[in-house]
């Protein structure tokens, strides 16, 4: 794991920020060797309290560190004896002199290990109820104490390193886009809804009753407007909210670095981007990610992986077997072959040791992804072994060994089926080997650019064309015709402008060149099936200001609580987000999501409507 850093904004023991006072006028993490002889003030947290021979030693914790404080009884018995009540979690100040502690009692893991303070004076500013949570890192306690006591689980150092972290890649960023002419701009927290595809939470009006604000989900009308107004460069660390189902690396709040430059071509904004974030690993955790980002098209990965954000930390490539299989022996996958379908592969290594136990229990989890099966080989002493081997012929088996890249001890799993399943079940596979194998290396971000996505997927949910990305994503001026072709086939062939970065397999930022033009964003709200009425309604402000001099625009979105997981190897946003709600959407700590007061529903002209369901509970 990389080490965490400081940058000379605030020094890790404090001694920059922190100015004497009647408290203190040290923090626990500042004194060394040199500050011996020294009298000193310190307040904090007792962390620890230890009997040792006639003295009581104390750590005493602060956000800055840990410094040992000494009660003596030939110094002073009582004093000592008030020590003696001290317990974990009391707030303390205490007086004294900083001594050496001499090499054999050195404590080599603290910063402060090497001095000690001999308490002279003791003041116990407020005592502490014995706190549910150990205030130490890495304890197993579950998220749900962890989450109703937040105050005490963000008093453990790995939770204060993580927001400090936080903190640090955040003003990396705001210092690398001030560089380049940005300008931070906040947009309304109240607003119309925006179309970002989730459900909005919506607050309503108490002065026009019956109407609602929503909760910005992005601020992509406005920065767009402040593209039009003539800012030219925008950006805004932005709290976004969504009502959308909870998951690690998803929050109903969340917060975007969202960016709009004009006259920007895709390089600009690429570029923009990728300092922004290089600059946000740099401060945060003094990483340097090697620039420029590469890039590829969606075509490309998902042809390659499988899929649109692959973790590129390992390099394991689907093979296209397709074409062999048009005539091979295997009837499943000539005839998928003939029918227009693929058959892809990937070499697993080392998973030729799995029992058949195990590579059910794999087939299990394909065919709940929607697979009909799963057809695998081994490859071991040179010799491919399976129930379907033999429908192969020679040149076939070897010509599968060479397109999968199969080395000796990998077992080889196959697919066959429509494109977008066979690449989702391999790319579920890929993803699985990594795991296993071990191939996810901790502390290595491998980061890169996915563009010329399709501007249209069909939902069939919705019963109709949606935005891969949002309706404002400019479409590639050489397939603007097929918006025009009256077949729905074609819109599976427009390609977008819009990209994404991906980091380690998480869609981490995403994108686009805008559409400037009027009369084009009419014409993909038509191509989404909103009604005149509905995009006049819902639109009809943004496409106005379209037509009175909008210059083209770029813009991305970065989600900064992902890139915050990532950069300190945390398995869920929670931990990267002093106050997030838990995995069922709720904050622990407060009680909300609570009822309010009938008055208060009464000013809103709310009412609650009884359901069936309240009945039969
Ligand atoms: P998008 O919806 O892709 O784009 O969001 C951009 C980035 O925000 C992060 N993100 C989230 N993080 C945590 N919890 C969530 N619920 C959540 N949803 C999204 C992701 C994602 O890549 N307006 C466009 C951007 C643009 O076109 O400029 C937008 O919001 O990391």
């Amino acid at each position: 794991m990389p080490t965490p850093h400081t940058t000379n904004q605030t020094a890790a023991d404090g001694s920059a920020v922190i100015r004497p006072n009647r408290y203190r006028t040290h923090t626990c993490g500042e004194l060394r060797d040199g500050d011996v002889g020294q009298t000193v003030r310190l307040a904090g947290w007792v962390r620890s309290v230890r009997e040792h021979g006639n003295a009581l030693f104390v750590d005493l914790r602060d956000r800055w560190g840990i410094t040992q404080i000494v009660f003596d009884p030939e110094h002073d018995a009582a004093r000592r004896r008030t020590a003696a009540e001290l317990r974990r979690e009391w707030v303390i100040q205490v007086e004294g002199v900083v001594r050496p502690r001499g090499p054999e009692r050195e404590n080599p893991k603290l910063e402060t290990g090497q001095i000690e303070v001999q308490a002279d004076s003791l003041n116990v500013l407020s005592q502490a109820k014995t706190p549910p949570i150990e205030i130490r890192d890495g304890i197993e306690t579950g998220e749900e104490v962890r989450l109703t006591y937040r105050f005490l689980d963000l008093r453990r150092p790995e939770m204060q390193r993580a927001l400090e972290t936080r903190a640090r890649a955040i003003a990396g960023i705001h210092a690398a886009l001030v560089a380049e002419g940005f300008v931070e701009v906040e947009t309304p927290m109240l607003g119309k809804s925006t179309p970002e595809g989730a459900r909005d939470f919506l607050v309503p009006s108490r002065l026009d009753p019956g109407t609602f604000f929503a909760l910005p989900q992005s601020p992509q009308m406005y920065k767009q407007l402040l593209m039009i107004a003539g800012l030219d460069r925008y950006y805004q660390i932005a709290r976004c909210v969504r009502d959308e189902d909870l998951r690690a690396d998803r929050q109903f709040e969340f917060t975007q670095l969202d960016v709009e430059m004009s006259f920007a071509t895709r390089d600009d904004i690429l570029g923009v981007t990728e300092r922004a974030i290089a600059a946000a690993f740099q401060a945060g955790i003094d990483y340097e990610l090697p620039l420029p980002l590469p890039r590829y098209t969606h075509r490309e990965l998902m042809d390659t992986y499988g899929s649109d954000r692959p973790d590129l930390r390992f390099d394991i490539k689907l093979g296209d077997l397709t074409e062999m299989a048009q005539d091979c022996g295997f009837n499943v996958f000539r005839r998928v072959a003939a029918d227009g379908g693929v058959v892809k592969g990937l070499a697993a290594p080392g998973w030729a040791a799995k029992s058949r136990g195990e590579i059910d229990k794999l087939t299990n989890e394909c065919k709940d992804l929607g697979a009909k099966g799963l057809a695998w080989m081994k490859l071991t002493g040179g010799a491919l072994t399976s129930n379907i081997v033999k429908m192969f012929t020679e040149a076939e088996r070897a010509q599968i060994v060479r397109v999968l890249g199969a080395d000796d001890g990998a077992l080889l799993l196959f697919q066959s089926g429509p494109a977008a399943l066979t690449n989702k079940v391999l790319a579920f596979l890929r993803e699985r080997v990594g795991t296993e194998n071990g191939l996810k290396k901790p502390g290595v971000f491998q980061a890169y650019f996915n563009v010329d996505f399709p501007a249209f997927v069909y939902s069939a949910e919705a019963g109709r064309w949606v935005s891969e990305h949002h309706p404002f994503t400019g479409i590639i001026e050489a397939d603007l015709p097929l918006l025009d072709s009256g077949d729905p086939g074609d819109l599976a062939r427009v390609r977008s402008t819009s990209y994404d970065l991906v980091i380690n397999g998480y869609e981490c930022a995403s994108g686009s060149i805008r559409i400037h033009r009027a009369d084009v964003q009419e014409k993909v709200f038509q191509v989404l099936q909103h009604s005149p009425a509905d995009i006049r309604r819902r639109f009809g402000f943004f496409i106005d200001a379209l037509a009175y001099g909008t210059p083209p625009h770029a813009g991305i979105a970065a989600g900064i609580d992902r890139l915050l997981m990532l950069m300190l190897g945390r398995q869920s946003i929670r931990d990267v987000i002093a106050f997030p709600k838990s995995q069922r959407g709720a904050d622990l700590m407060s009680g909300a999501p609570d009822t309010v007061d009938p008055k208060q529903l009464q000013e809103l002209n709310v009412r609650i409507v009884e359901t069936e369901e309240d009945h039969e509970t």
